[in-house]
């Protein structure tokens, strides 16, 4: 049996990399002021749908969908803004105060053609804001970002940002689109000729070769804001610019997702061929009202923790592994039984701890031991059981000392936790 395509194993020895980022990350949004939330991996079709919208990518082509038994149409999560806008609104959360800062990570599913960097389970750290419209927010998030990254070891990324403006803007944004599409109509895919009518903005979105040279003079948001998005966007800049966080205003940049108002970004790499965006995220102002809640201003961003996994296993070697405490060499049953039980209270001491059932000989025993990268070594036989003394060797300086049974475990404490 092998996993599915696209679905892999994240396996030990590459969890170190996992965790240290999961720390950094955690550590950071707390500071941040930002509180963990865990939500379903499954939800109803039609919330993803209406958030990112029925005429995307993910909606059309990625989305894992199906019927449960009784018929309902459900869908594993391909993000996670969509659920943590339902559950803000679920909850009322709006109602005691409006102004959240969430963080989740976790597994997200799309169906896409799977290539390096690209998975059709991968995962996600998720940050969301709620009740803040002030474009300092944005600044913010995007600086965060960047101080996670640092605090990572990772250079050579660069902050891609653009404003895809507001309800008040975007009228006049999509008529100047349209007419251009207009023109080159016959060059484009059966896709975007579609979705002409459907949802314009997705076509600037397009990965077709063909597609992107037919519109690479497309009118951009950026040249139709209004006053308010432009004063906005200018104050995130000015604010970047002040943190001394480095980005380029990328025209071009329109994101995956219907729900993007205003600013909007994507943190790239070129080190990861096609799949460049590490992390993406932007403003949805519009999201919250959409799905039934108040009007509530909302930005965030998900970074692709699997991609910078490979971002980071490219410069940094996984953290070295912890080397075992103790490893209890036992021969004979009555030993066996007695390093057991002692192997059971040192583990719950917090002592790495481990032992060998097989019955195996003193050599075969030691091998193990090397193999474990043991510090120490408690050797139990016969002969030191009737003894009433025990030797405890140190693997690295070879020393040996001799330890009593009555006082054994605490004595052991004491040493191990040196
Ligand atoms: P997104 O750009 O679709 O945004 O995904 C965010 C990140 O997830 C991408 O930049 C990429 O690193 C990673 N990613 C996406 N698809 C895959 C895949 N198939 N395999 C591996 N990594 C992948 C969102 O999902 C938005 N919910 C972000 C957001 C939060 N916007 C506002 N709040």
């Amino acid at each position: 049996m092998q996993t599915i395509r696209g679905f892999r194993d994240i396996l030990p020895k590459h969890i170190p990399l996992w965790q240290k980022v999961e720390k950094e990350a955690t550590c950071l949004f707390e500071a941040f002021g930002f509180k963990e939330i865990r939500i379903p991996i499954l939800e109803k079709t039609e919330l993803f749908a209406r958030s990112i919208g029925e005429v995307t990518d993910i909606v059309e082509k990625e989305m894992y969908t199906f019927p449960d038994r009784k018929g309902d149409k459900l869908t594993l999560r391909p993000e996670a803004t969509a659920s943590i806008v339902r559950s803000y609104i679920q909850h009322k959360m709006y109602a005691t105060d409006p102004v959240r800062k969430f963080f989740m990570i976790g597994p997200m599913f799309r169906r896409e053609r799977p290539q390096k960097g690209r998975y059709r389970q991968f995962y996600q750290i998720d940050a969301e804001i709620f009740g803040v419209e002030s474009a300092y927010i944005d600044s913010q998030l995007i600086y965060l970002l960047n101080e996670l990254f640092k605090r990572l070891g990772l250079s050579g990324l660069s902050a891609h940002i653009n404003s895809l403006g507001c309800p008040k803007c975007r009228p006049s944004f999509q008529k100047a689109l349209l007419d251009f599409l207009e023109s080159k109509k016959s060059r484009l895919c059966d896709n975007c000729t579609r979705r002409m009518d459907k949802n314009p903005l997705r076509i600037l979105d397009c990965k077709v070769l063909d597609c992107k040279e037919a519109i690479a003079d497309a009118p951009a948001t950026l040249d139709c804001l209004c006053k308010e998005c432009e004063d906005h966007f200018n104050t995130v800049k000015a604010t970047l610019e002040k943190q001394g966080v480095d980005f380029i205003v990328d025209k071009s940049l329109v994101r995956g997702l219907d729900y993007y108002t205003r600013t909007a970004w994507e943190i790239q790499t070129t080190t990861l061929g096609a799949q460049s965006a590490v992390a993406g995220g932007g403003r949805y102002d519009g999201l919250v009202k959409e799905l039934g809640g108040p009007q509530t201003p909302a930005i965030g961003f998900a970074i692709g923790f699997d991609r910078l996994v490979e971002v980071m296993e490219q410069i940094d070697k996984a953290p070295e592994e912890k080397p075992l405490d103790l490893f209890i060499v036992s021969l004979g049953d009555t030993a066996m039984e007695k390093g057991y039980l002692w192997s059971c209270k040192l583990n719950q001491a917090g002592i790495r701890t481990e032992m060998d059932f097989r019955g195996k000989s003193m050599k075969a025993l030691m091998k193990r031991a090397n193999k474990l990268n043991t510090q120490y070594v408690l050797i139990a036989g016969e002969n030191e059981l009737t003894e009433n003394t025990i030797i405890l060797r140190n693997m690295n300086t070879k020393e040996q000392v001799s330890l009593s049974l009555e006082t054994l475990i605490p004595e052991l404490i004491k040493i191990l936790k040196k």
